[in-house]
């Protein structure tokens, strides 16, 4: 299968491997964390049961950005996770049909291939399980699979994308495809050659002296026990917070992991997100009742690690966690086909 063509190729004067270094940093930093690719494509070897091509790209492509599908036609993924800036939405949690809040707020899509499970709970196990969350969700787009499908076949030049897509299948504008496509496009969400990862692949320069203390203060401080690997997570789930209950926690008694499994040592768990990009996800926690992100910081290390960093060691980890901004993906915005007379009309 050809490889669709995403995004340009990195500069060529990067290349994609560790050099050989002297600088103890970065040679402790590399026990700790992995660059992202510099060829965003790499997202799709992460794909299970999900075979991607440039069809499904585009068209996952043009879904993701598609308000049809929404109840109102006004919301699609990209008003909650807009790529233009940081894959979410800057509100404290989302708001979604009918100006509804939801309960919870919205994580960055960014990297999201990375997780091994989906949602603040973890209640979805891929991208494709996970779209088809927030299309149904009454306070988010409010759909059903059978509108979905509804508004998708009212469209010619949709059923000939589906068609394309899923060469074989006798009746192919299903939901189940609709979540496949966009999977494959989330899939290439990624952001590489940040200014950390120059410095994990050996460039000593790539960060100063401020952020590598707090490079330093982040790992010696056991932040890198929850938030670690590529993308700056465990994809564990732990009590927020571990040690002491942070008032950053409590919305209508959310609790998290708790709501699925049940199982006592969940109470309140939620997923350790990633903090790639993290300069850009504010507002802060499950609950979005954080913006700033020095506060965040002492949040975590007062709830998971039971300690207080001085003002300085603060203002050093935010220096070093707002070195993890990457290459933002290049998305062309796509042109979607016009509605007919049959495409149903929105409701509220
Ligand atoms: C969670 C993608 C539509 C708000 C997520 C996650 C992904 C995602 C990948 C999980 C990220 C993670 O766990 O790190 C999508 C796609 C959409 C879509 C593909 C379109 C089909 C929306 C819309 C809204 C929204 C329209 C707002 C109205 C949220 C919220 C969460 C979330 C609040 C967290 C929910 C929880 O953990 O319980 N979305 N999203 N999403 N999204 Fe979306
Ligand atoms: C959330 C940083 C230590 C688990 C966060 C967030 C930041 C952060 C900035 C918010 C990200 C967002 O909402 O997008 C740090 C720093 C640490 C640290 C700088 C060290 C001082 C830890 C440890 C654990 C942990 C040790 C696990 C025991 C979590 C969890 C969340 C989180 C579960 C999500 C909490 C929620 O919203 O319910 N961390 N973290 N963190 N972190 Fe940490």
């Amino acid at each position: 299968v050809e490889a669709p063509k995403a995004v340009e190729p990195a500069p060529s004067a990067v290349v994609d491997e560790l050099k050989p270094t002297q600088d103890e940093l970065i040679i402790e930093a590399r026990t700790n964390f992995e660059p992202i690719p510099l060829n965003v494509e790499e997202g799709y070897k992460l794909l299970k049961n999900n075979t991607p091509t440039p069809e499904k790209f585009e068209l996952g492509k043009m879904l993701y950005f598609e308000p049809r599908i929404s109840k109102s036609q006004l919301i699609s993924c990209n008003t909650c996770h807009n790529l233009s800036f940081g894959g979410d939405d800057y509100q404290q949690t989302s708001i979604g049909h009918g100006w509804q809040r939801g309960p919870r707020n919205a994580p960055t899509v960014l990297n999201s291939v990375y997780n091994t499970a989906q949602f603040w709970d973890g209640r979805a196990g891929d991208l494709k399980d996970q779209a088809k969350g927030p299309l149904q969700a009454s306070v988010e787009m409010a759909a059903t699979p059978a509108y979905v499908v509804e508004v998708l076949k009212s469209i010619p030049a949709y059923v000939e994308l589906f068609k394309a897509a899923f060469p074989g299948e006798a009746d192919p504008v299903t939901f189940d495809n609709v979540a496949n496509t966009i999977e494959v496009f989330e899939a290439t969400l990624l952001t590489p050659n940040s200014r950390f990862d120059q410095f994990l692949r050996g460039d000593s320069n790539a960060l100063n002296e401020t952020e590598k203390k707090g490079l330093k203060a982040y790992m010696d401080n056991g932040c890198v026990s929850c938030h670690s690997g590529i993308n700056l997570t465990s994809d564990g789930y732990y009590p927020f917070g571990l040690k002491e209950t942070p008032e950053a926690r409590l919305l209508a008694g959310d609790k998290g992991r708790f709501g699925i499994s049940e199982a006592e040592g969940d109470e309140f768990a939620f997923k350790a997100p990633t903090l790639r990009n993290v300069e850009y996800t504010a507002p802060y926690f499950h609950s979005g009742l954080v913006w700033d992100l020095g506060e965040a910081v002492a949040v975590m290390s007062s709830s998971q690690l039971g300690i207080e960093l001085s003002n300085e060691e603060i203002e050093q980890i935010v220096a070093f966690l707002k070195t993890t901004t990457g290459e933002m993906p290049k998305v062309e915005y796509p042109v979607l086909p016009a509605s007919t007379i049959n495409t149903p009309k929105p409701t509220f």
